[in-house]
Order: C-alpha cells, then sequence, then structure tokens
C-alpha cells in the first residue's frame, strides 16, 4: 500500500487553501519528510487552492457535486485509488463524508478544525460561524484540532491541539486569522508528517 517509503498524501480542499501552501511550504522544507502530496482534489471547480497546487507541481483535480450528483463520493473514491492514496487529508474540504466513506478510510483521514474541541463544532459549526460562536459565548481562549475523521462531524479522536488567545475587540474574522496563523499552519503539517510516520511504521 505504501510505495517509495512515502506515505501518498490527497489533499482535499474547497476554498483558498491556506493550509494546503501550508502542507506544501512544510514538505519543501522538511517538516513533512515521511509523507507525499500526490493530490489535490477540490469539490469547488474554482477553488484557488487547484492553483496552489498547480504551483506547486502537484495533480489537481476537481469532483463537484453538480458534475457527478449522487456519484459524487464514488467519484471521489475512484480517483483516490487510482492515485493509490494512503492518507487524506481534509484542509477546509467543506463536504461531511458518509459513514461508507469514513468506514472505508478508518485512520487515514484527518481534518483540521478551528476551534478546541469539543467547543463549537459538529455540524453546523464551520467556517466563520466557529469563530462568531465562539466570540458570543465570550471564550478568551480558542485555537485548532486536528483530529482523525469517523461518520461523527469533527467527532473522532484528537491527533493534536492549539490554543490561541481572544484578544479584546476580535471578530470572527481576526480571530479567524489569528487561529489560522498561530495554530492552524503549524499543527496540521506536524499532525499530517506524525500519522505519516505511524503509517510508514504499521502502528495505525
Ligand atoms: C480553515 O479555518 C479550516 O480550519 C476550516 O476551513 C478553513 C480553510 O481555510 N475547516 P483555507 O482554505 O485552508 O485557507
Amino acid at each position: 500500500m505504501v510505495s517509495d517509503k512515502k506515505v501518498r498524501i490527497a489533499v482535499l480542499v474547497s476554498g483558498g487553501g491556506t493550509n494546503l501552501q501550508a502542507l506544501i511550504d512544510s514538505q519543501k522544507s522538511g517538516v513533512i519528510k515521511s509523507g507525499e502530496i500526490v493530490l489535490v482534489l477540490s469539490n469547488k471547480a474554482d477553488a484557488y487552492s487547484l492553483e496552489r497546487a498547480r504551483n506547486a507541481g502537484i495533480p489537481a483535480v476537481a469532483v463537484t457535486k453538480a458534475e457527478f450528483g449522487a456519484d459524487f463520493e464514488n467519484k471521489i473514491i475512484k480517483t483516490l485509488e487510482e492515485n493509490n492514496i494512503d492518507l487524506i487529508v481534509l484542509a477546509g474540504f467543506m463536504c461531511i463524508l458518509s459513514k461508507d466513506f469514513t468506514d472505508r478510510y478508518k485512520n487515514r483521514i484527518i481534518n483540521i478544525h478551528p476551534s478546541l474541541i469539543p467547543a463549537f463544532c459538529g455540524e453546523g459549526f464551520y467556517g466563520l460561524r466557529v469563530h462568531r460562536a465562539a466570540l458570543e459565548k465570550g471564550v478568551k481562549v480558542s485555537g485548532a484540532t486536528v483530529h482523525f475523521v469517523n461518520e461523527i462531524p469533527d467527532g473522532g479522536e484528537i491527533i493534536m491541539q492549539k490554543a490561541v488567545e481572544v484578544m479584546e475587540g476580535d471578530t470572527p474574522e481576526t480571530l479567524s486569522a489569528r487561529i489560522l496563523e498561530n495554530a492552524e499552519w503549524k499543527i496540521l503539517p506536524l499532525s499530517t508528517e506524525l500519522v505519516c510516520e505511524k503509517i510508514l511504521n504499521n502502528q495505525i
């Protein structure tokens, strides 16, 4: 399954892809050394992430619900299989995957969520909504979590977390930006390397 002693990684995205960029940069700098990003897959045809991937020489494809309808997940699986993918990294992928899908890839899908799980997570907590809820609650600390993906949204085993201070006067946008820069862009590459090492060592 694992070829060339590197875990073959697919990054699934929907948007701008700053987390994808952090992964690409971490691969270049050697933080990610046990795996290699060999595919970027977006469910949005116009996602800037696709351009980031191509700029880095990584094959990038769009698989959209508009094009594939009920076959959306099947098409994703087919694409992953054709590329011999060992590990799926969800980096701002705005679709909830079915139980069939997550069962098929047990311990082989990780996700970044922009809060300290179990706070502000689960269905409906995505994008700026997460940060809006945190600010409404008045928390003084938020952050990011990388976790394995199972059938429960944001419910899989936690791999890594990093806390970030909430500042007086924060808006969802300023809090989101601080969490991206200080937590997400750091723990997603570190977690990816950790999980790749474990796969190579047959620990998961
Ligand atoms: C990030 O905040 C991530 O945690 C969330 O979606 C956002 C994606 O940002 N799931 P980007 O596309 O990586 O810039």
